[in-house]
């Protein structure tokens, strides 16, 4: 017998269960349905809307299916259409005819969308703690390398030097600020929709401060029919999750480019590596390129989600539904990706001296000279012209910056002096970024304390929710 059979005369028909239904997707929010129904009934009890003894048996028997889940001793099936609709089933099996005023002031469309938030919540949470560990791998590799200088890229061409370690900070950066949008997210994600009902509230004297407060959030909702329809929690949550699959796609572009022949900066352990079927020699980055192909389904999901809800009127309909696999896939997909990527990157081992010889190229150090020129009171822009013009003399005449007499650099920069040959020195470039921010060994080793403090220190790695 279905929940509405009092309106209906016929069955639904099985091909329309198989498409109608959720379960095979919503099982999962089993913990927080039960969650979120033992905290609706407590305060139906408390507000005297359905006995103590009601609610302590209902309570009773909650926990008795959530038991009978964990161990996989529970059937899901399409007869039932979604988890709200099985564990109400299996109450009432279990406790009889009392079950049902479990659903006393309440709709499955509030229902969802506490499940929906008490889900995400949580999700949030763990995936924030995943954000934090990388942070934590990636600043122990910066202090272990801090003085490790290798080329910086624009364009992918060899720009100027900079640290290895200024290089793997600016993804700490990258992912500080992807926890402060899931962190805000999770702000407008913690308010408590139940008692919205299916969409005008209730005629019962709920008491929904009693809810929220037994589950936790700090406030309820104001409008009920916003309550039932929006899904823009999720929508944040998918945009949080595809902008920071985006910063994983990157480094793991840099990791793949870094790990290659061409650049050999890096190697990876084996463990997180895999080879070919075919070439014996080959050692792939497969978790870097896996974790680049996994961002394309996250904004795939994000994109579903904009879509689903852009034309849909006030207030929930049954495409609503559809809200659920692309928030599950984007949030697994981002656990898997924080399953294997901090350890994969505790265990690089940096190759200093292919990052030596590649940052050698004295073309990175030009711009250097030519601020050298300004320091001397040269205007920018003559200084730019005087450097490109020597940069074209070398290429022309074969010959290398950092090999060149001072008459021949006097050729295209007539005010050229000794000093000005010792600038193509690596080190010393990257030790002149002293400015906030910059290169510099002492900016980048002060920006590593910093991190350390933040990541490291027990006391300072609560998120403040
Ligand atoms: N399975 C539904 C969903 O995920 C639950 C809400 C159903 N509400 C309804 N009025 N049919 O959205």
């Amino acid at each position: 017998m279905s929940l509405w059979s009092g309106r209906f005369s016929g069955v639904t028909a099985e091909a329309v269960k198989a498409f109608t239904e959720s379960i095979s997707f919503d099982s999962r929010l089993f913990r927080h349905d039960i969650m979120g129904s033992k905290a609706h009934v407590q305060m139906l009890a408390e507000t005297g809307i359905i006995p103590a003894k009601c609610a302590k048996a209902i309570n009773a028997g909650l926990d008795k299916i959530e038991k009978r889940i964990e161990k996989g001793d529970f059937t899901f099936s399409n007869g039932l259409e979604d988890i709200h609709m099985h564990i109400e089933d299996a109450l009432i099996e279990a406790i009889g005819k009392d079950a049902g005023m479990i659903h006393s002031g309440r709709s499955r469309n509030d229902q969802v969308v506490l499940d929906m938030r008490l889900y995400l919540r949580d999700t949030i949470d763990s995936i924030m703690s995943g954000i934090k560990e990388l942070q934590r791998q990636m600043v122990r590799l910066a202090d272990a390398n801090s003085d490790a200088v290798m080329p910086g890229y624009t364009h992918l061409q060899r720009a100027q030097p900079v640290l290895f370690a200024h290089h793997l900070l600016a993804y700490i950066e990258m992912f500080e600020r992807d926890v402060g949008r899931f962190l805000d997210c999770r702000k407008r994600t913690n308010v408590m929709p139940l008692g919205s009902g299916a969409l005008a509230g209730s005629t019962l004297p709920l008491d929904r401060k009693i809810t929220a407060r037994l589950l936790g959030f700090p406030q309820v909702s104001r409008n009920s029919m916003d309550a039932v329809a929006d899904r823009d929690f999720e929508c944040e949550f998918l945009a949080a999750s595809a902008i920071f699959a985006m910063h994983i796609s990157r480094l793991s572009e840099d990791i793949i480019l870094w790990v290659s022949q061409e650049f050999n900066f890096i190697s990876i352990d084996d463990a997180f590596c895999t080879g070919s079927s075919l070439m014996p020699h080959k050692k792939n980055p497969d978790i870097a390129e896996l974790a680049r192909g996994k961002t394309a389904r996250i904004y795939g999901d994000l994109t579903s989600l904009l879509v689903l809800t852009k034309g849909l009127p006030l207030t929930y309909n049954r495409d609503l539904q559809e809200d659920k696999e692309p928030v599950f896939d984007a949030a697994d997909t981002i656990h898997k990706i924080l399953s294997v990527m901090p350890e994969m990157i505790a265990s690089f081992k940096i190759n200093r001296t292919a990052m030596e010889k590649a940052v050698q190229d004295p073309a990175m150090m030009t711009t250097d000279l030519a601020e050298q020129l300004v320091k001397e009171g040269m205007p920018f822009r003559t200084a730019h012209h005087r450097v490109g013009s020597l940069v074209k003399w070398c290429d022309k005449n074969s010959r290398k910056l950092d090999k060149i007499s001072l008459e021949e650099m006097r050729i295209s920069i007539p005010e050229a002096k000794m000093h000005h040959l010792q600038i193509f020195c690596p080190l010393a470039s990257v030790s002149k970024r002293t400015a906030t921010g910059a290169t510099a060994p002492a900016q980048v080793k002060k920006q590593i304390r910093f991190w350390k403090k933040k990541l490291l220190c027990p006391s300072q790695r609560q998120f403040g929710v």
